[in-house]
């Protein structure tokens, strides 16, 4: 039934298929930054923690019987630690951005989305009337002021970034944030790729900025990244999260986030912070690495590599495999051009970081 298109798929080099790769690859292709993936002794304080309780699965949505102690227990750490007045957990953040952008922009609001935000958020401003999204130039503050004048709206006005951008790794710019000020507009920042990663706390680009907690400030934080687990969160003022849980669809007609990956995310949170100090050195110290042997300077813990085709990309990450080394190789249409998608993460040792930088670094001189 769906052949053609398929083979319009293979035919542009997009075709995706799900794989299960030798467990001795050394994996420099997840989005597990800090290496709690495969932290056994963390895996077991989760379990402990889950033990002190009688009720391990989320059982109904959070709204009717699923608000479990851990969900709040770990709600009012997000909000110690950030700052914020309120917060939520999510069962992920695909359904956190599709909570934040249906539920906050109303009738009469205007959205302004950077362009690179992520698919999630993109198919979520599709469910609002189209002569309400705007979207601006990645990272362009100019770009956004000029839109705000002409098209904000007398109601609200909702501006949505990421703190650092999932594909390209940089960083978005403090003068978005003065923007969102200045005109009053909530501001939804995902922090999926910066929480966890940047900021002398590694709390993420509010931490980074050192900007004191405003209530039009949105946080929204996924799981399963740097915190190596699986689920979401928001922060936001008290206001907003009573407004989500009273309009956010997927909060209230889905079940309640798990209770294990919480636990989890709970454990790992801690250590994350307790330890910042080891975990900040040890991100700087594969930065410095990259910026030696490609001479690319990294502000997050991502290192996108330029490919010329789809092909180039595959081919490129299949001779990575054969040397023992996992890359992501992203094509359109989830990047407008190919690249090698390569995370310095820290579950790997630095030693092989070198050899598989060094082994780059030829592929891209020839
Ligand atoms: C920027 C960004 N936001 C949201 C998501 C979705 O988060 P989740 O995987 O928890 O659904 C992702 C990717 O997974 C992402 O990269």
């Amino acid at each position: 039934m769906y052949e053609k298109e398929l083979e319009a798929i293979q035919k542009a080099g997009r075709w995706r298929k799900r794989e299960i790769y030798p467990s001795d690859l050394v994996d420099f292709a997840s989005n597990d930054y800090l290496g709690f993936a495969n932290d056994a002794k963390q895996m077991q304080k989760a379990y402990e923690l889950m033990q002190s309780y009688n009720c391990y699965a989320p059982k109904a949505s959070m709204l009717v019987n699923g608000y479990h102690p851990i969900h709040q227990y770990f709600e009012e750490k997000l909000c110690e630690l950030n700052r914020f007045e309120g917060a939520i957990a999510v069962g992920s953040g695909f359904l956190a951005n599709i909570s934040l952008i249906e539920a906050l922009v109303r009738k009469k609001d205007r959205l302004f989305m950077d362009e690179e935000y992520h698919a999630s958020g993109i198919l979520a401003s599709r469910l609002l009337d189209a002569s309400q999204v705007i979207v601006f130039k990645h990272n362009d503050p100019d770009d956004l002021q000029t839109k705000l004048k002409q098209y904000q709206s007398p109601s609200r006005n909702i501006i949505a970034i990421e703190g650092v951008y999932s594909m390209r790794g940089d960083i978005a710019p403090k003068a978005i944030f003065d923007i969102a000020n200045q005109y009053e507009a909530l501001l939804i920042v995902d922090e999926a790729h910066s929480s966890g990663v940047i900021g002398d706390n590694l709390l993420g680009i509010f931490d980074y900025y050192k900007l004191p907690i405003r209530p039009n400030y949105i946080k929204m934080g996924t799981l399963g990244k740097a915190y190596g687990s699986y689920g979401a969160y928001i922060l936001a003022s008290s206001e907003i999260i009573s407004f989500l849980e009273n309009r956010a669809k997927p909060i209230i007609y889905s079940t309640a986030p798990s209770l294990f990956d919480t636990a989890l995310a709970l454990v790992n949170l801690k250590k994350l912070y307790t330890q910042k100090e080891r975990f900040i050195a040890k991100i700087q110290k594969r930065q410095k690495l990259v910026q030696k042997i490609l001479g690319l300077e990294l502000h997050s813990l991502i290192l996108p590599i330029a490919q010329s085709s789809n092909q180039q990309a595959l081919q490129n990450k299949q001779y990575l495999i054969q040397k023992g080394y996992l890359v992501g190789a992203i094509r359109q249409p989830t990047v407008e051009k190919p690249i090698l998608r390569i995370i310095p993460r820290l579950g790997e040792a630095k030693t092989h970081l070198k050899a598989m930088l060094e082994l780059l670094n030829s592929i891209l001189l020839t």
